[in-house]
């Protein structure tokens, strides 16, 4: 990769803004069960193996609704301090009144794109669980990430790997490419969700985003867990016509995604079946930890 690749991407920010604001949130909101139980298998096993020092201060990136941040807030203690960030008011209000009614005294939330926006460092670390990969411009966004940490400083970032051990959203993804015409984000009026999930799934293309970010020390290690998509195949369908690739791809092509809805929703209950436990359908998820340093002391 090279500066000029880095230069194609866009620096309006405005689209994917709008759609995690709008109806991202809405969505994420209506399965925010299944969202913060699957993605905090990820994170609890991160915070198991690298927990946050008493007293560091601590930047979230890209936080949602904030329990990550909350839950780093417990491990830095009185001492230390986290700042929530996220372009979607929407999250950062939601984000807010939750710290709030948790009594979470240390830890703070504030608008912001992390691709161009002053993120009032220094910290210790940054943190990020899947808010990495929407970034229609990485290396600027990480750059500006490495700008707000201390020489010496760490950034964490729990991305997900390749599509392929992810059939938590990749299964419904082939299945609906098969059934519903995939219109593209050129294509389309409607506001989209940016780059997309898999962004970051390729390990050499995001170390080499992170060097020319000015990071060093790059470490990628793989964490696989199964998520559950829903307590019932009813449930699962409902989510995965909702959220990822397969919600984006029913969602952007408008009524033609509508006039396939029925077809789509039988093709999915058969693909759940084999999924199906006494407590939920559940299928195999995977991600990268990912560690990198700004160099300095
Ligand atoms: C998949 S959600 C993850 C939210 C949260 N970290 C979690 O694990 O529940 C991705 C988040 O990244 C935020 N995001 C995307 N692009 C961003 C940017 N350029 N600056 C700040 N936040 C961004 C979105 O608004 C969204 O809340």
């Amino acid at each position: 990769m090279n500066t000029e690749q880095v230069g194609a991407a866009t620096a309006d920010n405005s689209i994917p803004i709008e759609a995690w604001n709008t109806i991202l949130f809405e969505k994420f909101t209506r399965f925010k069960w299944v969202m913060t139980t699957g993605l905090s298998s990820h994170s609890d096993e991160f915070f198991r193996q690298h927990p946050y020092p008493t007293g560091a201060r601590v930047l979230d990136i890209g936080c949602g609704w904030g329990d990550t941040a909350q839950l780093i807030g417990k491990q830095v203690g009185p001492g230390g301090n986290v700042v929530g960030i996220d372009c979607a008011a929407n999250f950062i209000d939601a984000a807010s009144a939750d710290a709030k009614a948790a009594g979470a005294t240390n830890v703070s939330f504030a608008t912001a794109d992390v691709q161009t926006d002053d993120l009032k460092g220094p910290y210790d670390f940054a943190f990020s669980r899947f808010g990495t990969m929407f970034f229609n411009m990485p290396v600027p966004a990480l750059r500006n990430i490495k700008n707000a940490l201390r020489p010496g400083g760490e950034l964490a970032m729990i991305v997900w790997r390749k599509r392929e051990d992810n059939a938590w959203i990749h299964d419904a993804e082939m299945l609906v490419r098969k059934l519903v015409p995939v219109v593209s984000h050129d294509e389309t009026s409607q506001v989209h969700c940016g780059p997309g999930p898999f962004s970051m799934a390729g390990a050499d293309m995001v170390s080499d985003m992170l060097r020319i970010a000015g990071f060093e020390r790059a470490n990628f290690q793989r964490f696989d867990s199964d998520i559950c998509v829903g307590k019932t195949i009813d449930d699962a369908v409902a989510f995965a016509m909702a959220i990822g690739p397969a919600g984006e791809i029913i969602r952007l092509a408008g009524d033609e995604g509508l006039r396939r809805k029925d077809q789509v929703i039988a093709a999915l209950g058969k693909t759940f079946a084999p999924h199906l436990r006494a407590d939920g359908v559940w299928l195999p998820s995977s991600s990268w930890f990912v560690t990198a340093k700004r160099p300095g002391h």
